[in-house]
């Protein structure tokens, strides 16, 4: 599977267009709205989340609620693109709006001017904006979608926001009721108390995503080559979200300083004759491969670079001092961000799974699923 995305953050919208999704998968787009929304909830979001309200419109590879193996492409409209028309427009305008000159730092500003010969930083914010995380989440409903058909589920929870720090128990109900996505209400209370205290401030937070995925096939990446190892795929994925600083399995740091006797999972063999583990410190990957125990996952994303309390800076042009450029911005993104995480999280797993199991049908897909689970036992009692 492929997933591309396109659009500028105040253009007229997003796109997602994603390839190798198997025919007569049932998809309609109040799923991936439900993603949608999601994305846009959160305490500590700026003043965009109140003008957007993300809905997707299928524009192919669907057709009577169904995949037809053709690439999926779906649209979401910018709300906020008619306030931006001057400044976004395709065709050059008489009277250009005023250039972005001043440097964010922690934005892709000075680099990405430097790197594309950009005289106005404009061209880089809206194309390095996490705007573009809608058209991701989009995708990543289509993924879900093929997921659950063989009973995998993503979830996220917020871990830590600032030094607010919880213990995630992904009770999903709770998580989505709390507007941080923290399942301890005590813990949210917190967290909010941080975000308020930050924005009064001008300042920002960043914090820590959680992600589980329960229901795991084992069996899905390889250790055979290094690009297909499984958890190396997962962290490019993870890493490569907006304001994403560290992914880690398990609690790999802490394993850092223990030793192997206590990190390592014991293998036994369950009732039934499944193989299972005592703890689950590894994460659930093992070699590259799924090793049929809940993936655990955490991400690490640093405070929001525009600060309404601007750093230091200098302009783009005359070289001199200037406070970095302010833009409307959020405080705070974690509850969101984790949903941009259980999205491509679930891209990855999706495309390992129609790897090992086909990407042609969905209904020869499960089939193959279900007769490969039937031999994951010991050799002499399949
Ligand atoms: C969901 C989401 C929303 C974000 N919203 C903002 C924002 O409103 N303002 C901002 O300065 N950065 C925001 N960011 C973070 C920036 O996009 C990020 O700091 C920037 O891309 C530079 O980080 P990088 O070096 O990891 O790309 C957001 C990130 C995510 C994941």
């Amino acid at each position: 599977m492929r997933l591309l995305t396109a659009g500028e953050s105040h253009g007229p919208g997003l796109i997602a267009l994603i390839d190798g999704v198997p025919a007569n998968l049932v998809l309609a787009a109040a799923d991936i709205d439900a993603d949608l929304r999601r994305r846009q909830l959160g305490y500590g979001r700026g003043g965009r989340q109140r003008i957007e309200r993300d809905a997707v419109r299928i524009t192919g590879g669907v057709r009577q609620g169904r995949t037809t193996g053709a690439p999926i492409a779906l649209w979401i409209d910018n709300r906020d693109a008619v306030n931006w028309e001057r400044v976004m427009s395709a065709a050059p305008v008489t009277e250009p709006a005023e250039p972005v000159t001043r440097l964010r730092p922690g934005h892709a500003d000075l680099a990405g001017a430097l790197k594309f010969a950009h005289g106005d930083v404009r061209d880089v914010i809206e194309r390095a904006s996490a705007r573009e995380t809608a058209a991701r989440v989009a995708g990543g409903a289509v993924a879900k979608a093929l997921l659950r058909l063989v009973g995998m589920d993503v979830l996220s929870e917020t871990r830590a926001i600032g030094p607010v720090q919880s213990a995630p128990s992904f009770d999903r109900v709770a998580i989505e009721t709390s507007d941080v996505r923290c399942a301890d209400p005590a813990v949210s209370a917190l967290m909010i108390e941080q975000i308020a205290k930050a924005k009064a401030e001008g300042d920002t937070l960043g914090g820590i995503v959680a992600l589980r995925v329960s229901g795991v096939i084992a069996g899905l990446g390889t250790f055979a080559e290094w690009d297909r190892r499984l958890d190396g795929r997962i962290a490019q994925a993870l890493m490569s979200i907006q304001a994403a600083k560290g992914v880690q399995f398990g609690d790999a740091f802490a394993q850092a300083r223990e030793r192997g006797s206590v990190v390592h999972d014991p293998i036994v063999t369950r009732p039934d004759g499944a193989f299972a583990r005592t703890q689950n410190r590894a994460g659930g990957i093992e070699g590259g491969i799924t090793n049929g125990e809940d993936l655990l996952l955490e991400v690490a994303f640093k405070p929001i670079s525009t600060l309404m309390r601007p750093l230091p800076s200098v302009d783009l042009r005359s070289g001199a001092p200037a406070p970095a450029h302010v833009e409307r911005s959020d405080t705070c993104v974690i509850p969101a961000a984790g949903v941009v995480a259980e999205a491509m999280l679930a891209f990855v797993l999706a495309d390992a799974l129609c790897a090992k199991f086909g990407e042609d049908d969905a209904g020869d897909l499960v089939a193959a699923v279900e007769r490969y689970r039937s031999r994951l036992r010991p050799i002499d009692r399949r």
